[in-house]
């Protein structure tokens, strides 16, 4: 069943997106939230996540545009930016697969990605917020592999990571800012902090939820 067949009411609440969606079928899973995204498996299909901008913190009436029109910005950079459309890039990797988009419903968009899961130890995912914040300031990556002895180790543990591909893949999502956000009429600002980072299960480092808009 399509999820966009469960929300039938305009403006719902986060907890009403939440209740309608694990009352209509049991397999329905919530594994994760932020403060506009509520994020779900099928037990059936558990490769495949539902990020429903709607049942996060923030009910969806509070949600602003820019919040919708953020998530849509980075869809629409996934989908032109990401391995897909240039598969001979590899640091590209770090940009989430998407699957497919529902719109249909324009108060609760669906998009449907690949599941993906914490990055584990819990350390790295603060070292991860530190990488976002030096690409910003400009430091070279010399000066960020210098800095950061502890991100190099656990990267270095994994061949599909390297210190230059996520430099780059970080890199290319402040180039990319203005681009996407003039596309959908916001103004993009980087939000790449540690929880803002997860991974697949080769190991490989993604950037899910990279942007905020205004
Ligand atoms: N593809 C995914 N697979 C598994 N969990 C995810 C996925 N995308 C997001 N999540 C989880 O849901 C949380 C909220 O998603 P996020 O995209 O960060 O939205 P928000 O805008 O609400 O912060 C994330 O912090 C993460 O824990
Ligand atoms: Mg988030």
């Amino acid at each position: 069943m399509k999820l966009i067949d469960l929300l039938m009411e305009k403006s719902p609440s986060a907890h009403y997106i939440r209740t309608t969606i694990r009352n209509s079928d049991k397999n329905w899973k919530d594994i994760g939230s932020g403060a506009s995204a509520s994020v779900w498996i099928n037990k059936l299909d558990p490769d495949v996540a539902f990020k429903v901008i709607g049942g996060g913190d923030y009910d969806l009436n509070e949600l602003n545009k820019s919040e919708k029109m953020c998530a849509l910005a980075f869809v629409d950079f996934c989908v032109h930016e990401g391995t897909a459309a240039h598969p001979a890039d590899v640091w590209r990797d770090h940009y989430p697969n998407i699957l497919g988009i529902n719109t249909d419903d324009p108060d609760v968009l669906q998009i449907k990605m690949e599941t993906l899961k914490s990055i584990r130890p819990e350390k790295v995912v603060y070292d991860l917020d530190y990488l976002s914040r030096a690409v910003q300031r400009g430091e070279t990556i010399e000066d960020i592999i210098e800095d950061n002895e502890a991100l190099v180790k656990f990267i270095k543990k994994n061949k599909v990571n390297t210190m230059e591909n996520l430099y780059k893949a970080v890199k290319h999502l402040i180039d990319s800012q203005g681009k996407y956000g003039k596309r959908h009429g916001i103004k993009l600002k980087m939000d790449l902090h540690g929880g803002n980072w997860l991974q697949r299960a080769d190991g490989t480092i993604v950037a899910v939820d990279p942007w905020f808009g205004k």
